[in-house]
């Protein structure tokens, strides 16, 4: 009804709007001066956590995104190998686990059956599973030895949208944990990133707040028929996690890729016209990704792209190249993707509306699948 979605035009539009909230609240008494406190993970004992020499992340869809957007914290910091992989796929196979494996399911519902399936299946085979999980008392947090609970509220819509970013903060707090127990980064190092961490919610609630140029843009894209997504490192899943969207709520054909793989293939794709959205990584990021990425989009520019860029506020090298910037406020390179993907939310809300599409409710698709 109305009244449920606060007077916003859709359950969705209203989640996006409590992202910056959803993560906020995922933090909430789990870090103090500068350290972080999970005792939730006390189930799964600091002895353990210290020997485990391998995670493996198990989750479907958005969720497993937000897997691979924290892999590349967690091996950051902690220093243990990940690997994220889909539940369907993992329990099919014969996978390598030890009692030196932890395996972490992440799932908005708690009832994703591949998950739930891949979660009993990791257990038998030997493994501790920590459950990621944002609804209190659902079938897989039952199944799993040690559940951290993400606090963004009940999700309506069918797409995930503040449950994303608040499975990526709950992600970089076990990381945090590990690198803490392991002893991986000092305590200045875990307490800078803490305050990255609480900085997110903010910055989260400004890139929202000026997302309407996306909204004009996806008004005029109405009839476009495949959009392309680029992004490299921490920006690669978020790609993914775009073109998820789009073909989700717009039916539109979208591919994500990590921009590296670009003239491996994918450039081949390029024609007149072709809307690409890149996800810029920072200038002042260490691994000089920037010149990089910015090369790619000259790439496709010279072939007749249309370049939306996500980019940092202030990042004037991608301006010449681009049709349009979004900017994002300033973040560390590992926090900047959880601001870089709200607007690929609200565009891809936007261009379902624009189409006059049910953006809460897509064809064919189900709240949690809990089928196989
Ligand atoms: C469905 C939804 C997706 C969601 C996926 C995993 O396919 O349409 O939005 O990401 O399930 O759901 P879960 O509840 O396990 O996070």
């Amino acid at each position: 009804s109305a009244a449920e979605k606060g007077g916003w035009s859709s359950f969705m539009a209203k989640e996006i709007s409590e992202e910056p909230e959803a993560v906020a609240n995922t933090l909430i008494g789990r870090t103090a001066d500068g350290a972080v406190h999970l005792e939730e993970l006390a189930p799964l004992g600091d002895e353990v956590l210290a020997g485990i020499d391998r995670i493996v992340v198990i989750a479907c869809g958005t969720a497993a995104y937000a897997g691979m957007l924290a892999k590349y914290a967690v091996e950051s910091w902690s220093r243990i190998p990940v690997d994220v992989e889909l539940s369907h796929e993992f329990r099919y196979r014969s996978p390598v686990i030890t009692e030196r494996t932890l395996v972490i399911s992440i799932s908005q519902s708690g009832e994703t059956m591949d998950t739930l399936m891949a979660v009993k299946f990791a257990r038998e085979s030997g493994a501790k599973v920590l459950s990621v999980c944002n609804t209190q008392g659902s079938s897989i947090p039952r199944e799993s030895d040690a559940v951290l609970y993400t606090h963004a509220g009940p999700e309506v819509a069918v797409a995930s949208t503040k449950a994303f970013v608040a499975q990526v903060a709950a992600l970089y707090l076990v990381g945090l944990h590990l690198a803490t127990v392991r002893g991986t980064l000092d305590a200045k190092a875990i307490a800078r990133n803490v305050r990255q961490l609480h900085d997110i919610p903010e910055k989260l609630a400004k890139t929202i707040e000026s997302a309407n140029r996306l909204r004009e843009l996806a008004h005029w894209m109405a009839d476009t028929q495949s959009v392309l997504f680029l992004g490299r490192n921490v920006g690669y899943p978020i790609a993914m996690e775009g073109a998820l969207k789009l073909k989700e709520l717009a039916y539109i054909h979208a591919e994500g890729f990590a921009a590296g793989e670009l003239k491996h293939g994918p450039i081949a794709l390029i024609e007149p016209g072709q809307v690409v959205f890149v996800i810029v990584p920072s200038p002042r990021d260490k691994l000089s990704l920037h010149p990089k990425v910015v090369s790619n989009i000259q790439e496709i520019r010279a072939r007749g792209a249309r370049v939306i860029a996500i980019a940092e506020q202030g990042d004037a090298a991608v301006h010449p190249y681009a049709d349009e910037v979004i900017p994002i406020p300033l973040a560390a390179p590992l926090f900047e993707p959880i601001l870089a993907v709200a607007p690929l939310h609200i565009f891809a809300m936007e261009l379902a509306a624009a189409k006059g599409l049910d953006v809460d409710q897509p064809r064919n698709l189900a709240k949690s699948v809990t089928v196989e």
